[in-house]
């Protein structure tokens, strides 16, 4: 069987080595990746699951922040996990990278998050896998537990749907990210049991790049 598709993080493996710099420097990456971080606010004892978690820059600050925690990534893009890995080891960051998508990644045996995040992954998956993503990580969450997402949502400006087009949508094309743009995750993320809000928007010279946290209630 054909290995399953995904987009690598700047759209094209070769391009892979540039990613921290592209989006630290296009993205105003400290601005929301902190806001993000803030909004997730790890405490000594939370098990965050990242989805998507690419070269690892946000498991590894929050590792640094507040290091009693247990912190895995998944990504299907063993180039961008074999990056984090070297970052995590530079860093002395604590945190289990392990390969696959959510639905096939091993995750340790009865393991499981109070917390999952996952940023500037959605706008890449393809539009049925959006809402399947969001159900699986609904079903692997404990109760009380939150999602935090950072993503390329509606684009509501015509200089952001611009900044979008040529930056973000020139690299990974226009079919799986339009559905981001038209608003997908405003929708999907938004569940019976669970109160979600679109909590911030930064715009940034790649688009605008809004927060969201939908947490599970009984
Ligand atoms: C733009 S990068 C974002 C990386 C990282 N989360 C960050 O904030 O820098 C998107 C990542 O999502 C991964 N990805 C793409 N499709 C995926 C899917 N269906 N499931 C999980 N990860 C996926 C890619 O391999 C890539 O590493």
């Amino acid at each position: 069987m054909e290995p399953k598709q995904y987009t690598p993080p700047l759209g094209h493996a070769a391009l892979t080595p540039l990613y921290d710099v592209a989006i630290r420097y296009l993205t105003r990456e400290k601005t929301w990746r902190s806001a993000l971080a803030k909004q997730i606010d790890l405490n000594a004892g939370d098990r965050l699951l990242d989805v998507g978690c690419g070269t690892g820059s946000l498991l590894i600050d929050l590792a640094k922040s507040c290091p009693d925690t247990e912190l895995i990534g998944i990504d299907p893009d063993e180039q961008a996990l074999a990056a984090a890995r070297a970052k995590a080891r530079e860093a002395g960051a604590s945190v289990q990278f392990i390969p696959g998508f959510l639905e096939n990644a091993k995750l340790p045996a009865g393991w499981y998050p109070n917390k999952i995040s996952s940023s500037l992954m959605f706008h890449q998956v393809p539009y049925a896998e959006k809402s399947m993503i969001v159900d699986q990580m609904r079903g692997l969450l404990a109760q009380d537990g939150e999602i935090h997402v950072a993503d390329y949502a509606l684009q509501k400006t015509r200089m952001m749907r611009s900044a979008f087009r040529i930056t973000v949508q020139s690299l990974d094309g226009v079919e799986d990210t339009q559905h981001n743009a038209d608003g997908i995750l405003e929708r999907i993320l938004v569940s019976e049991g669970f109160i979600t809000d679109k909590t911030m928007s930064f715009s940034s010279l790649t688009g605008s790049i809004s927060l969201f946290k939908a947490v599970k209630i009984a």
